[in-house]
């Protein structure tokens, strides 16, 4: 592979507003190819995700891919509430989309995820998860060479302050802690883009009026994506801006240059009854030798705006 050959990664998601943000970032920079985008009920239930995920994939030019249908529900708990007061009854509320036009496959998420992973050269596959982790967690059983022939994982999820679904646990992670649990304690190198780093990327009035100056299709679209999570997050958080959490993941693994990360060890916390679902990061100190999961820190935010807006120009 070349320097300037495009990083192969696979979206898994549950669109929900940002997730669609990050898949139109990922299909609108050349620096990356989306190889699949795979569901995870969360953000709304599976059926509506899975119905979001294909018409954004339309939207967003993307074709001859697999986008297949994951996980109904976590590995253990029992499933939790969508968060339909920040992403609407269908996950995406008020934004105009195309019907879908590409097929369903007809293998579970998880099994998309590993056929791709042992299709392709072994440390070439970034693995994108930016909802509940249990598809992820079920590749790795399935098929537990996967962990040694990804490139990484790069996961919204997680903080290592305060969490948004509760105190402790941040929505992703509070939905299928033990899958997550799973996921962090692989061999894999995990990179835990967490509320602390996407709580810097508000999708200001300014930045929001810039992606609608674009003036084509696909900037009005991601304009009407955030104006409709501005107002939900400032009716139900109290949130000037909203935090556009997901696409962080996908610039990160578009350009590592835009977060300062830093080893951590990571656990989840699964027993916990006011603490389940929290991350727990060990940040007291260095990590110790050979520490494979990260804490992202820092967001160059301007270029990270630069980086959408690219995306939506590149889109048209
Ligand atoms: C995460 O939760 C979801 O609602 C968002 O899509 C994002 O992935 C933020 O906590
Ligand atoms: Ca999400």
């Amino acid at each position: 592979m070349t320097e300037t050959a495009p990083r192969k990664i696979i979206l898994d998601c549950d669109p929900g507003y940002d997730d669609a943000a990050a898949i139109m970032l990922a299909a609108g920079s050349p620096g990356l190819e989306v190889l699949a985008i795979t569901t995870v009920a969360g953000n709304q239930t599976i059926g509506k995700v899975t119905n979001n995920a294909l018409r954004i994939a339309r939207m967003a030019g993307l074709k001859d891919i697999p986008v297949a249908r994951g996980a109904v529900r976590p590995l253990l708990r029992p499933a939790v509430a969508v968060a339909s007061q920040i992403h609407g009854e269908t996950g995406l509320d008020g934004v105009d989309l195309p019907e879908a036009t590409l097929p369903l496959d007809p293998r579970p998420a998880a099994q998309v995820i590993v056929d791709i992973i042992m299709r392709e050269p072994e440390g070439t596959v970034t693995l994108v998860p930016t909802g509940p982790l249990t598809n992820i967690a079920i590749a790795a059983r399935l098929e537990p060479r996967i962990v040694s022939r990804v490139r990484e994982v790069v996961l919204m999820g997680g903080a290592w302050r305060e969490g948004n679904a509760t105190p402790c646990a941040e929505f992703n992670i509070e939905n299928d802690p033990e899958a997550a649990q799973i996921v962090f304690s692989e061999s894999w190198k995990v990179t835990m883009v967490g509320l602390d780093l996407t709580y810097q990327a508000r999708a200001s009035e300014e930045v929001r009026e810039r992606i609608r100056a674009v003036g084509n299709p696909s900037s009005k679209c991601l304009w009407q994506i955030l104006e409709m999570f501005a107002e939900n997050y400032r009716v139900w958080r109290g949130f000037d801006s909203p935090p556009l959490h997901d696409p962080c993941a996908v610039a990160y693994v578009l350009d590592p240059t835009l977060l300062e990360v830093r080893a951590a060890p990571i656990s989840v916390e699964t027993h916990g009854t006011l603490t389940y679902g929290m991350t727990v990061a060990d940040l007291r100190g260095p990590a110790p030798e050979g520490c494979n999961t990260f804490v992202a820190l820092r967001i160059d935010v301007d270029r990270f705006w630069d980086l959408m807006v690219r995306a939506v120009e590149h889109l048209g």
